[in-house]
């Protein structure tokens, strides 16, 4: 799908990957509405550009979602391209030395928040019946684990792999569907951890400061509108991932090949197939 002139809604907008992925879509003619948390960052970005609309919205209330459709479809008349983009991260700590009220915060923003973006805008895209596309950024730790001491946020960002596929599976060929795969970005993710609601165990210390490690927010802009324009379901930015894609696939395809036998009969039971013709019934 062809970005220029679209009509855009993009969570954690104010800031990092999403606020880059706004100012190229902005630069491509398209109308952007900004959906975030972090109001004071919102004020600022609705300054800076005539087709950058503000919505201040938590993605973890399914109530503020669709308080952000209403807000986007009557400023825009319509919407084509969203990212389900708004993200934490966690204090970097083995994982068996992390709370519980941790894992579910980042559950709660990273896997919820996505959940209710594709409830909220999936009925309607469908119903809008055009042309769409929805990118959800997931990371490199949906598609493997990159390195210990992220065990939560991995788990949270698998998640959000198996409900991006799931989504692209039952939803029509017109609505494109995407997951955004960066690794390290140079953005302010790691001060996540000073804004953890009370609930979830209060803030921690932020010991940055330092410039941030790894591709500017702007180059991950650059493979995700590529990646929306050549509809690819996967989009990675960076190259030093396909060793880690390849070891997962190969250690899986060893160990099936070892432990199964390709005349087993399982294909009677094989649940692609099954689910597949009950889905077919159930849309039908
Ligand atoms: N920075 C990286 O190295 C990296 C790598 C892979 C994936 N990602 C993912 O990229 C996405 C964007 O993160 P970023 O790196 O640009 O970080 P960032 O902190 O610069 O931007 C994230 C934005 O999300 C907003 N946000 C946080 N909680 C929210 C909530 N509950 N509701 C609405 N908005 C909320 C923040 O206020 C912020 O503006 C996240 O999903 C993150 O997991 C980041």
């Amino acid at each position: 799908m062809k970005v220029d002139g679209c009509r855009v809604v993009i969570t954690g907008g104010a800031s990092g990957i999403g606020l880059a992925i706004a100012r190229q879509l902005a630069d491509r003619g398209c109308q952007v509405v900004l959906a975030d948390i972090d109001a004071a960052a919102l004020t600022i970005c609705a300054d800076e550009r005539d087709t950058f609309h503000t919505f201040a919205c938590d993605v973890t209330q399914q109530d503020a979602l669709e308080a952000l459709a209403d807000f986007s479809w009557a400023t825009l008349g319509g919407v084509d391209l969203v990212f389900a983009n708004a993200g934490v991260g966690l204090p970097l700590r083995p994982l068996l030395d992390h709370t519980e009220a941790h894992a579910r915060w980042v559950m709660e923003v990273n896997y919820f928040g996505v959940w209710h973006t594709l409830q909220t805008f999936g009925p309607r895209l469908i119903e809008q019946g055009s042309q769409c596309h929805v990118v959800v950024t997931g990371s490199e730790n949906s598609i493997a684990v990159p390195a210990p001491l992220l065990g939560a946020y991995n788990a949270s960002k698998h998640a959000v792999l198996g409900l991006t596929e799931t989504f692209d599976r039952e939803t029509p060929d017109f609505l494109g569907v995407s997951l955004l795969c960066p690794a390290l970005v140079a953005t302010n993710i790691a001060a996540s951890v000073a804004r953890i609601p009370d609930e979830f165990g209060g803030p921690e210390t932020f010991s940055g400061g330092g410039p941030a490690l790894g591709f500017s927010p702007e180059q991950i802009s650059e493979h995700a509108v590529a990646g929306v324009e050549a509809g690819d379901f996967y989009i990675f930015t960076h190259h030093c991932n396909r060793n880690m894609i390849s070891e997962r696939l190969s250690a899986q395809l060893d160990a099936i090949d070892r432990q199964t036998q390709p005349d087993d009969g399982s294909d009677v039971c094989n649940t692609r197939s099954l689910l597949g013709r009950l889905f077919d019934q159930i849309v039908a």
